[in-house]
């Protein structure tokens, strides 16, 4: 670690791959946790574990507009720089990173990175462009801040898998870390959209994880028809006010989904709406 307590906020790219081009001829490591911000546990857990790992720890902080669609929360989704950096600092961070929309798309972007087996798939179904504007927008930062590390949440499990995926179709000099999902005492998955959330609805929305670990006791107890298993997540969800969006059964290497009977390395992932509010959770068999 190369400073505490204290962090540096960058705005432009280029002086972060300037920087980042300096510390790797320093012989120092590169850790980077792309975030949008808001931060919680979860998020900070991530930046714990990459300042234990490296001599330089990267936060980025970007609400990247190309990953949301036009009806989404992309204006109100929630913005707090100086409070994010102060609990960067603490949990080990070096530099945050804090470009605007200008900075990062001086102009229209024409390239972008696809998964064209898995972006329409689960939310890439309900969210058409939401994957591949991740997946361009976490390309940018590789090549920005030049991590040899970056980690990510197990939280959007998909999002996870698609990133593996393009660092290791395109080569990238990255190991991409998965992490553990922080969840609240009740087992609502920590997110900065719970905030949008009532109390009542929040505390309903414990019935996602609740749902899900009741599945898993039946898979557990031999149960293996995916339309069961799925049924039981439904209900729960449903019976405490809550809208399903999707729940699926995945193999969890690749993200096939699962048809009939769930055989070993399976997850159940799903998104759906406590009021106006999308949560996604995942949990695996
Ligand atoms: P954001 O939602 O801010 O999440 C940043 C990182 O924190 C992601 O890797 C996410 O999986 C992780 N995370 C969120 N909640 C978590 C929890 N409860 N426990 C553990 N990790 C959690 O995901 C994004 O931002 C963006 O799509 C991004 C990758 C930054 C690209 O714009």
């Amino acid at each position: 670690m190369l400073a505490n307590k204290k962090n540096k906020i960058i705005r432009s790219p280029i002086a972060l791959q300037k920087f980042s081009q300096k510390m790797l001829a320093q012989g120092k490591s590169i850790g980077l946790v792309p975030t949008m911000g808001a931060l919680h546990k979860g998020h900070i857990s991530l930046v714990e574990m990459s300042a234990k790992n490296n001599d330089v720890t990267i936060v980025s902080i970007f609400v990247n507009p190309t990953q949301f669609g036009a009806n989404e929360d992309f204006a109100k989704y929630p913005r707090r720089l100086q409070t994010d950096a102060k609990l960067c600092a603490e949990a080990g961070a070096n530099i945050i990173f804090a470009p605007g929309p200008k900075d990062m798309y001086p102009e229209p972007l024409q390239t972008r990175i696809h998964n064209s087996a898995l972006e329409t798939l689960y939310c890439g179904k309900y969210r058409p462009i939401h994957f591949s504007g991740v997946l361009s927008v976490v390309a940018k930062l590789f090549n920005i801040a030049l991590p040899s590390k970056a980690y990510f949440g197990e939280k959007d499990f998909q999002q996870l898998h698609l990133i593996k995926k393009m660092a290791c179709d395109l080569n990238f000099p990255v190991k991409v870390i998965g992490a553990k999902t922080i969840r609240e005492q009740s087992g609502l998955a920590m997110s900065s959209r719970n905030e949008y959330m009532s109390a009542k609805e929040r505390e309903a929305a414990a019935s996602i994880y609740a749902g899900m670990l009741e599945a898993k006791k039946l898979y557990k107890q031999g149960v293996l028809s995916v339309a069961k298993l799925k049924n039981v997540v439904e209900k729960k969800i449903e019976l405490a006010g809550g809208k399903l969006q999707y729940v699926e059964i995945a193999n969890k290497k690749d993200l096939i989904p699962v048809k009939t009977n769930v055989s070993k390395n399976a997850v159940i992932l799903l998104a759906c709406y406590f009021g106006k509010t999308r949560l996604i959770d995942h949990l695996e068999l």
